[in-house]
């Protein structure tokens, strides 16, 4: 079985994440950057990662998804700045909405989901300017989540995410 391993990533966080799930599978596989992949063919199972921006995939990502995913095995994995264990209901059900956005994207291309990994990722300081400066609303109170995100992915979401791909692959 040949396994393949990709993300997209702006800041690390999901390169972070997409290296663990890789160390952590065995047998025949593969690491590659989503923006080096022309096919999936090939591949008996995908792994993709990528953060959430703009409460759903990159644009590149849902390119990525439309075009190259239909019928295929696919795991996801996915960064976020909010936090899951949030005790307010807002941000719960927000990442809620995220996390299906993100389905959705898969599944209306057509990918058979094998699972879906989550969890939060650092916003880096230089992001958090950039929303803050941007003087919208919704991106500014995103830029003031910044310190709730930091050190995420954190050894635990690593750890998990390890736990997440052995699972997936050992069902095969
Ligand atoms: C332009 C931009 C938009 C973002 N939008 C969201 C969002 O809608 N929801 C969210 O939870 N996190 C959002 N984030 C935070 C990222 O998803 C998070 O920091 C992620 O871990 C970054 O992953 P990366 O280091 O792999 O690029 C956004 C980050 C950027 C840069």
């Amino acid at each position: 079985m040949q396994i393949l391993v990709t993300w997209w990533s702006q800041t690390g966080n999901t390169q972070k994440i997409a290296e663990a799930i890789f160390q952590s599978i065995p047998g025949n596989k593969i690491l590659k950057p989503l923006t080096e992949v022309t096919t999936l063919d090939g591949a008996d199972l995908t792994f993709i990662g990528f953060p959430v921006m703009q409460f759903g995939p990159p644009a590149p990502v849902r390119k990525f998804l439309k075009t190259h995913t239909a019928g295929k095995k696919i795991a996801l994995f996915i960064t976020h700045a909010i936090d899951p264990f949030s005790k307010d209901p807002r941000q719960q059900e927000m990442l809620q909405k995220e996390i299906d956005q993100c389905r959705s994207a898969a599944a209306l291309a057509g990918a058979d989901i094998k699972g879906i990994y989550h969890c939060q990722g650092e916003l880096s300081q230089q992001v958090a300017d950039t929303l803050l400066a941007s003087d919208i609303p919704m991106l500014m109170e995103f830029a003031a989540m910044r310190p709730i995100t930091l050190g995420h992915p954190d050894d635990m979401e690593v750890e998990n995410a390890r736990l997440y791909a052995k699972k997936i692959v050992s069902s095969f």
